[in-house]
């Protein structure tokens, strides 16, 4: 965790003094299952982990936003009553398309300084942008004396993101960092955004995430492009199954019955949704009942599903999976997040742990990077 500390001295320096600041912070998450699911009106299992981003925010008396950026050590301004025209590739962007879209949807929002640290890993498939706005959100909300409306503020940010950064993402890593609870998993419906929270019980497993180190250029365009080929997807089957909205409305045998009517590649996009979405179900009440056995066959399923009918795995993160598979006491591994590069999560027998890195360093290369992880709370003041 950074230390709430470090940043309030990191703002004293910024900022003059440190006074009525008030501290905020809002997690990473690592999703079990359920990818590429969220923007089809399908269902996720994230988990909100213990890597965070903290904030430390002071109100101003205009309608400036100041913020720094402690790992970048880099600062942005924006002020919130002129809007600027949009600048493409800037962090400051995740900053401020949330401090905007808030005050859109109806959130009093004024001028703030903000000194921001994080310590989820960047480009790792394990939403550091979302914690990032989530934090901010959360800052800002309450600064402005109001109802901290998890939803509405987990809503402001994915739109935010989508209008500043162009990224077309779902919910999942805004709810996630939003709702997140200690010790569980969430089972979020991406339609009706209902959730309920899943044990998760580490007394006997470990939660393990390996990073490749690997982003992609292309991740975010062809995230974007698998958005698009799901929505065609649609567009074709709704001549033929009146009344469907979104692939979640889709059952697998219906779309066989169709699939000649699909290019291929749109069929095996769809076909990754819909098997993806009844695995996660089924993940689900494996966890419940734990059930690990069944839960490592789906995890293992969803990363077949991702590599070949999905295409957005990669060759690093396949030999992960690979290698994990051969090590014993995993209790299943696969890529998460949004792929082309990343991270694997593997849930492993906590006395095969040591063994666990050991193995996969040795396949990978010793720069692998391997975190343990814990189910963790939500955005929250912290002080
Ligand atoms: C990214 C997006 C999410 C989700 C995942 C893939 O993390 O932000 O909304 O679509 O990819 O499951």
């Amino acid at each position: 965790m950074v230390a709430p500390n470090n940043v309030r001295s990191e703002f004293t320096q910024c900022f003059g003094d440190d006074s009525d600041v008030r501290v905020f912070c809002a997690p990473g998450r690592v999703n079990l299952i359920g990818e590429h699911t969220d923007y089809n009106d399908g269902f996720v299992l994230p988990i909100a982990i213990d890597r965070n981003t903290v904030v430390v925010a002071r109100a101003r008396n205009d309608s400036i936003i100041r913020v720094y950026s402690v790992n970048r050590k880099q600062e942005g301004t924006f002020d919130l009553d002129h809007a600027t025209p949009i600048q493409k590739g800037q962090w400051t962007n995740y900053v401020e398309g949330t401090a905007r879209l808030l005050r859109q949807k109806g959130f009093r929002i004024g001028g703030t300084d903000i000194v921001l640290e994080s310590d989820v890993p960047v480009g790792a498939g394990l939403s550091s942008s979302a914690s990032l706005e989530m934090a901010v959100a959360a800052a800002l909300v309450r600064l402005g004396d109001q109802p901290f409306d998890r939803e509405r503020m987990a809503l402001a940010c994915q739109e935010g993101e989508h209008e500043y950064t162009g990224a077309m993402i779902g919910i999942m890593d805004q709810f996630a960092a939003a709702f997140g609870e200690e010790g569980h998993a969430l089972l979020l419906d991406c339609r009706s955004l209902e959730f309920i929270a899943i044990p998760v019980l580490l007394e006997h497993h470990a939660l393990l995430v390996c990073d490749t180190g690997v982003k992609h250029d292309l991740a975010a365009s062809a995230y974007n492009d698998r958005r698009r080929e799901c929505a065609e997807a649609v567009e074709i089957l709704e001549k033929f199954i009146p009344g469907i909205r979104a692939l979640r409305d889709v059952s697998e045998s219906k779309l066989n019955a169709y699939a000649t009517e699909l290019p291929e590649v749109l069929y095996r996009r769809a076909h990754h949704v819909i098997t993806e979405n009844a695995r996660t179900l089924a993940a689900a009440e494996a966890l419940q009942e734990r059930q690990y056995t069944v839960l490592a066959e789906l995890m293992y399923a969803s990363h077949e599903s991702l590599r070949k009918d999905y295409e957005v795995s990669s060759p690093e993160l396949d030999l992960l999976v690979d290698t994990a598979r051969t090590i014993p006491g995993v209790a299943g591994s696969r890529m998460t997040g949004g792929g082309f590069g990343g991270c694997t999560v593997s849930f492993v027998e906590q006395d095969r742990a040591e063994e666990f890195m050991f193995r996969m360093r040795e396949a990978y290369g010793t720069e692998l990077k391997v975190y343990t992880v814990r189910a963790s709370p939500g955005a929250e003041e912290i002080c």
